[in-house]
């Protein structure tokens, strides 16, 4: 794929807005998309609804339309089992510790992970040689293919959203840990190790902050105006 192309009139279609009840579905999707630990169901999900959201994922901006990711599905319980108790150590061994004192017994009380009570596993990795070691616009930021593999989540994510299926992330795990039990290779990043199940009643808010961990912050105190810090006069004040 090197030889130049002109651009031909069948290569641009319409892009204007969705329609109303288009745009609410998009954003209903994603105010009610949850990282979901503890609602799994346990149905399988039929490999042509995962190749939906699969599909969904491998449709998201990449650098350089790199596509480094490659995902591992993981319905193996003695492999999730391997996984669970990688997970269990890193909490004891380290997370735990690093909690501040007075939120540990908050810590204690949160569930983390659903590997085992979801029927299956997805690791998403990102090989950051895929296109050579830098490829088109990692020259100056070589991360963005990193970056690239978190949209992939995401859309995953949302995809996933819609079919009625939960996900939750948990990156409460050594990445060489992960990568000794799942075979993979070391130039391959481990980028997000995620718990997949229906769902049927989610939390309307992040669990987090319906148990008091953290709450949302107020989107006008994120936004700037031209320059960090700087703020345009807004509304009637
Ligand atoms: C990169 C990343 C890592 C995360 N790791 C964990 C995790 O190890 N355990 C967990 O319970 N949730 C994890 N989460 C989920 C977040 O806690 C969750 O997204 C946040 O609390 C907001 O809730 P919501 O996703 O339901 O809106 C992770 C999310 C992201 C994006």
């Amino acid at each position: 794929m090197s030889a130049e192309k002109p651009v031909e009139n069948g290569d641009l279609a319409a892009a204007g807005p969705f329609s109303q009840d288009e745009r609410e579905a998009v954003y209903r999707a994603i105010y009610s998309r949850r990282d979901v630990r503890n609602e799994f169901l346990g149905d399988e999900v039929p490999r042509e609804v995962l190749m939906r959201i699969l599909d969904a994922a491998h449709h998201a901006p990449s650098v350089g339309f790199m596509q480094p990711w490659n995902f591992i599905i993981i319905k193996d319980r003695a492999v999730r089992q391997r996984v669970s108790e990688a997970f269990s150590r890193s909490v004891k061994e380290e997370e735990e510790a690093a909690i501040e004192p007075a939120r540990r017994g908050l810590y204690r009380n949160l569930k983390l992970e659903g590997i085992l009570k979801s029927p299956l596993n997805i690791c998403v990795t990102c090989d950051r040689a895929r296109m050579g070691r830098t490829g088109l616009g990692r020259s100056q930021q070589p991360e963005t293919d990193l970056l690239s593999t978190a949209c992939a989540v995401q859309n995953l994510w949302l995809a996933a959203r819609v079919e009625g299926v939960g996900v939750g992330w948990v990156s409460i795990l050594k990445p060489d840990e992960l990568r000794s039990i799942l075979g993979v290779p070391e130039h391959i990043a481990i980028v997000a190790y995620l718990c997949v199940g229906y769902v049927d009643r989610a939390y309307v808010r992040p669990e987090l902050e319906v148990r008091n961990w953290a709450r949302r912050l107020p989107l006008d105190e994120l936004v700037f105006d031209d320059r960090w810090g700087e703020r345009a006069h807004r509304g009637s004040d």
